[in-house]
């Protein structure tokens, strides 16, 4: 990857690597190609296709979406191992721009308890595997694994030593969603001012949500130099999941006037592709998520109602049809005022001059209290006094 403009940042979706990682979530080759064609389609710079060693099913899946897909990098993950290596590089064998995505532990818990190895030898096997990596294909990422509570030194020395091995992206993943904004932003700042060869690759951030900082320390790695964003649709991943790829689009596309960062996504197609993923997965999105959940674009209370119909902006930073939503709704609940019913009742075809206001709204109200939501069918029958068909 040419990194040609130094404020574009390259969105990496590993939906169908670490999202589908997730217990219940896991989807059949054709699915994970339906969802690869949408990620093409969305303007996504690379797509992590599996984990090629991991199961005879999911080597099959990088070699099918290899095929299926052209305009993205296709990605395979692999452990820091000739074998895994050997079996990726042959997964991505007819990818057009195939990469391997290598690694191995960074912080010193992952080194003495799940290596029990020292950071000597951590380090050989890390410039080792991405010199092997580098004989399959010319596009290598290194992942150096739960890079959020290692010691920074430590990990500039492995950024220093993957690059001069050949990595062309290095992802600082902070595995367990740990850090502070302000803490992850200084760990790639701290990489920046210290790795000398640093410039010859891409540094990427790869953020879990276990604290719900995902996207904020996401968003300050690039603040300080990261141009590769590891993101999942809805945020779906590993425990409490990953950086939700709608949100750090749409924080980069809200922002852009202060941060001056820009990315290859069509966000009109967000609303679509993330029911896609949600059902796929059977995994429902939650109502208040930000960008694409049920609630984003709903507003329920009086104040906000009648804001929001004297003007979009008075309550919506987005507009929703940015996002490939129809339009925003007025909610009618026992906290709507008058504007709103108004609203709908205009909507559906009354003469509101002719209609006693003050006293449909009486009768609003005392229906709202009982039935949460109103409908149309609901107001129907508030206007003509009959009630409404069961
Ligand atoms: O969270 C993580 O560290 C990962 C790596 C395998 C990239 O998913
Ligand atoms: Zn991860």
């Amino acid at each position: 990857m040419i990194m040609d403009d130094k404020n574009r940042v390259y969105i990496f979706d590993t939906t169908l690597r670490d999202g589908e990682q997730v217990p219940g979530c896991q989807l059949t080759t054709k699915e994970k190609i339906e969802i690869a064609r949408e990620l093409e389609a969305l303007g996504v710079d690379v797509i992590e296709a599996g984990f090629p060693i991991s199961s005879p099913g999911d080597f099959q899946s990088v070699v099918a979406i290899s095929q299926a897909v052209s305009a993205p990098v296709i990605c395979a993950l692999t452990r820091a191992n000739r074998k895994d290596i050997e079996v990726a590089a042959e997964a991505l064998k007819q990818a057009k721009r195939p990469r391997i995505h290598t690694g191995i532990g960074s912080s010193d818990m992952h080194i003495k308890y799940k290596f029990n190895s020292t950071r000597e030898q951590i380090l050989e096997r890390a410039v080792d595997a991405v010199q092997y990596a580098r004989k399959f294909v010319d596009d290598v990422e290194f992942y150096a694994e739960d890079a959020g509570r290692a010691d920074d030194a430590y990990l500039a020395q492995m950024v220093e030593a993957v690059i001069a091995a050949g990595a062309t992206v290095v992802n600082i993943p902070d595995t367990n969603g740990y850090c502070l904004p302000e803490q992850y932003g200084a760990k790639i700042k701290y990489l920046k001012d210290h790795v000398p060869n640093v410039e010859q690759a891409i540094l990427s951030v790869h953020c879990h949500n276990d604290l719900g900082l995902a996207t904020a320390n996401a968003i300050a790695g690039l603040k300080n130099g990261a141009r590769q964003a590891e993101c999942t649709i809805n945020g779906i991943g590993e425990r409490a999941g990953n950086t939700s790829l709608e949100e750090v689009a749409m924080v980069l596309r809200t922002h852009q006037a202060t941060l001056g960062l820009t990315t290859g996504i069509d966000p009109k197609k967000f609303y679509a592709i993330s029911g896609m993923v949600s059902d796929m997965m059977r995994m429902p999105v939650q109502p208040n998520k930000a960008i694409v959940g049920r609630n984003a674009f709903s507003h329920s209370s009086g104040i906000h109602q009648d804001g929001v119909l004297k003007h979009r902006e008075n309550y919506e930073i987005i507009n929703p049809e940015d996002v490939g939503l129809a339009s925003n709704s007025i909610i009618l609940t026992a906290r709507s005022g008058r504007h709103a019913l108004r609203h709908h009742l205009l909507r559906l075809g009354y003469d509101v001059q002719k209609i006693d206001m003050d006293e449909v709204y009486e009768r609003f109200l005392m229906m709202a209290d009982e039935k949460k939501e109103i409908g149309d069918e609901e107001l129907r029958s508030l206007v003509s006094g009959k009630p409404a068909r069961a």
